[in-house]
């Protein structure tokens, strides 16, 4: 028998064991083996909390913990100052440690670049003076919209250092993304790419968003960082506006003392999808995001900072990538891993290349990369040695407990203790979590939440579900909870504190709560779809698609897909009653992938003569979920014609 297929038994031999205990090596040197921490927490919520912030360095040691006075507007740590930057970097630094690598940064083609904590400190220094001599001053927007280079990390940190507020862009969104949220947040410089390397090309970024530019009356500058030269495509630059990064680091001056901020200063916007076509500009504070991201980062993953090398394989883009691969690690002065590249490119082996190149020992991935290694085969891990691994994490969807055991047994190797990690963009830090040295593990449960968080499940009233199915609530406000939505508080407090009341934060996620008290994450339980991990909302791609010149309505689905977890189904009526043909669906795609990202391409089109809807004109996507899916359909005595469903049907048996 081939090793591989001797794993593939050994995976299905275990789908049979209901729970993991944390291994008995792993168990000996963990950090957290004792469930007491978990009664000190709930002994006094507030000091555990206190605790957890004076791991950071204060420049003001704050007085008051919590400020609830205007709830659902909580205030942590209101009364201290510091700055997330210096946490990240100088503290380090000053303590000895600036020789100690920050990053392994790898290339797509192989490159390498190791960054210690002194040389980032520089690096961020000068970037801030760069930053303010383009005029930008504390509590200024800067966009970010850069592949995985070590200069975003540059950037985000010298934003922090003097007070700047960061609007990252993922690099997969188009420009018209980018323009949409520099306009919102109104973005006064943009730090971006002449191109991105993706899959052994060279992609064009910065004249391609040019365009999109021109419209954003705020924007007085642009600093192109050169991530790939392209001597046949050069980059256009404007006069007075345009300024590559190399250039305005040459001229900038070395220092620049990290200015203290307030602990409620915004430390950054990320803008996430809501059920609304309007993405929500969710915005994080200084002081209790980094409280939320160190002491999750430190717990959650047993980190030994002198001993691991840790690697969070999500993009800056995300918000694991703000937390996980950047304000986390660095506050605890973790060495990490920042990997360029695809995980398919040159070949579907190269992540287990680089935990061996490197010696990863904490790997923080999410479910659908899983499904896709496994796709790929075990032969593609079996050829490097894993043996550095100890622990292994995922996030951003419900892992398949199939998934979950062949991560366990052909990465893990049954040495590695599983956490499989529940939060989102507005909690900021991990919320739902096993501690690896001491909580039994079940395949496919996020299991309790951290100390610290509360949370409970409750029907559509408001009461307590003690075990079975309901909807997800926070009890309590945590540090690094989002405080606003930017520039629309009403909707801050409509979309997550109305539901419940200003003291339930209301999720938006279904779960389970089995005999044990393990929480088991289901899903959304609005029109928040989820397609490799990424937030897209339904109406946000019915916008995109509907903006095209030929269609006259749009209605969005997903239905379940191996890889992807989600895939997007996209119900779509032309106008003048024309029939679809495979150019027009192309030209849809396409349309879709200017106006958003490839990302929200619609995995199939349906083409439809009507939609179903309700009397009062409501489109009703859940029939059209039941639909997709093959399930009996539910309530249609609600629509306004009942025979739209039974076409549509059709269409869908006879492939679209
Ligand atoms: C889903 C990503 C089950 C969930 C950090 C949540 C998960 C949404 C898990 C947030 C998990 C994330 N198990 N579901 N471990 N992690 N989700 O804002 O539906 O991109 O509400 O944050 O992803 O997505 P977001």
């Amino acid at each position: 028998m081939t090793e591989g297929a001797s794993l593939d038994q050994r995976v299905a031999e275990l789908a049979t064991v209901e729970s993991f205990e944390p291994p008995a090596a792993f168990r000996a040197r963990a950090h957290a083996t004792d469930a007491a921490l978990f009664e000190k927490a709930d002994q006094d919520r507030l000091a555990f909390w206190a605790e957890q912030a004076r791991a950071l360095d204060w420049e003001k040691p704050f007085s008051t913990v919590l400020n609830d006075t205007d709830a659902p507007f909580y205030r942590w740590f209101e009364d201290g100052t510091l700055n997330a930057s210096y946490n990240c970097l100088d503290r380090h630094v000053a303590a000895g440690l600036g020789d100690r690598i920050a990053y392994h940064w790898r290339g797509e083609e192989g490159e390498e670049r190791a960054i210690s904590y002194a040389d980032l400190l520089d690096s961020v220094q000068r970037f801030a003076n760069a930053l303010r001599d383009l005029g930008v001053r504390k509590g200024d927007v800067v966009g970010i919209y850069l592949p995985m280079v070590p200069e975003v990390a540059v950037a985000m940190l010298a934003c922090a250092r003097i007070g700047a507020v960061h609007n990252v862009v993922f690099g997969g969104f188009s420009a018209e993304a980018v323009r949409e949220r520099m306009a919102v947040s109104r973005a006064k410089v943009l730090v971006t790419a002449d191109h991105a390397r993706r899959k052994g090309k060279l992609n064009a970024v910065k004249s391609v968003l040019d365009p999109a530019l021109e419209e954003l009356p705020d924007l007085s500058h642009v600093v192109v960082v050169r991530a790939g030269a392209d001597p046949a495509q050069p980059c256009p630059m404007r006069e007075g506006r345009d300024v590559y990064y190399d250039d305005a680091m040459a001229t900038a001056a070395a220092s620049c003392p990290a200015e203290p901020m307030e602990a409620e200063h915004p430390l950054f916007i990320l803008y996430s999808s809501g059920s609304t076509g309007k993405p929500k500009g969710i915005v994080h504070s200084t002081g209790g995001y980094l409280t939320g991201v160190s002491y999750t980062h430190r717990l959650v993953f047993d980190l030994d900072p002198e001993r691991d090398v840790y690697w969070c394989t999500a993009d800056v883009g995300w918000i694991t990538g703000h937390s996980y691969a950047v304000y986390g690690p660095l506050a605890n002065g973790a060495t990490s891993v920042m990997f360029e590249g695809a995980a398919d490119y040159p070949h579907p082996g190269i992540w287990w290349e680089v935990v061996e190149r490197y010696g990863v020992s904490i790997l923080y991935t999410a479910p659908t990369a899983i499904r896709a290694c496994m796709r790929w085969g075990t032969e593609y891990p079996a050829r490097h040695d894993l043996s550095s691994l100890r622990l292994l994490g995922t996030v951003g969807e419900p892992i398949n407990p199939k998934a979950w055991l062949w991560y366990h047994t052909v990465i893990g190797q049954e040495r590695c203790p599983i956490v499989d990690t529940w939060w989102q963009t507005e909690t900021g830090s991990i919320m739902i979590a096993p501690l690896p040295g001491l909580t039994e593990t079940k395949p496919g449960s996020a299991t309790h939440p951290v100390p610290g968080v509360c949370a409970d499940l409750v029907d559509s009233s408001g009461q307590t579900v003690p075990e079975g199915t309901g909807l997800l609530v926070l009890t309590e406000p945590w540090p690094s909870m989002l405080r606003t939505l930017y520039g629309e508080e009403e909707r801050y407090v409509r979309a997550y504190f109305s539901e419940f009341g200003p003291e339930r934060y209301a999720v938006g996620d279904s779960a389970r709560r089995d005999t044990d008290g393990y929480y088991w994450v289901l899903g959304r339980v609005d029109d928040v779809l989820n397609v490799s991990g990424h937030r897209l909302s339904s109406g946000e791609v019915e916008s995109a698609i509907v903006a095209h010149d030929k269609v006259a309505e749009a209605a969005v689905v997903s239905e379940p897909d191996e890889i992807t977890g989600e895939a997007i189904v996209a119900f779509v009526t032309l106008r003048g009653g024309v029939q679809g043909s495979p150019e027009t669906e192309a030209d849809i795609r396409e349309h879709v992938s200017a106006r958003i990202g490839k990302l929200a391409r619609p995995s199939r089109i349906i083409w439809a003569d009507d939609l179903p809807k309700t009397r009062s004109g409501k489109i009703m996507r859940r029939l059209l979920r039941d639909a997709v899916q093959d399930r009996e359909l539910g309530d249609v005595t609600t629509l306004n014609d009942p025979g739209v469903m039974t076409a549509l049907r059709d269409r869908i048996a006879s492939g679209g």
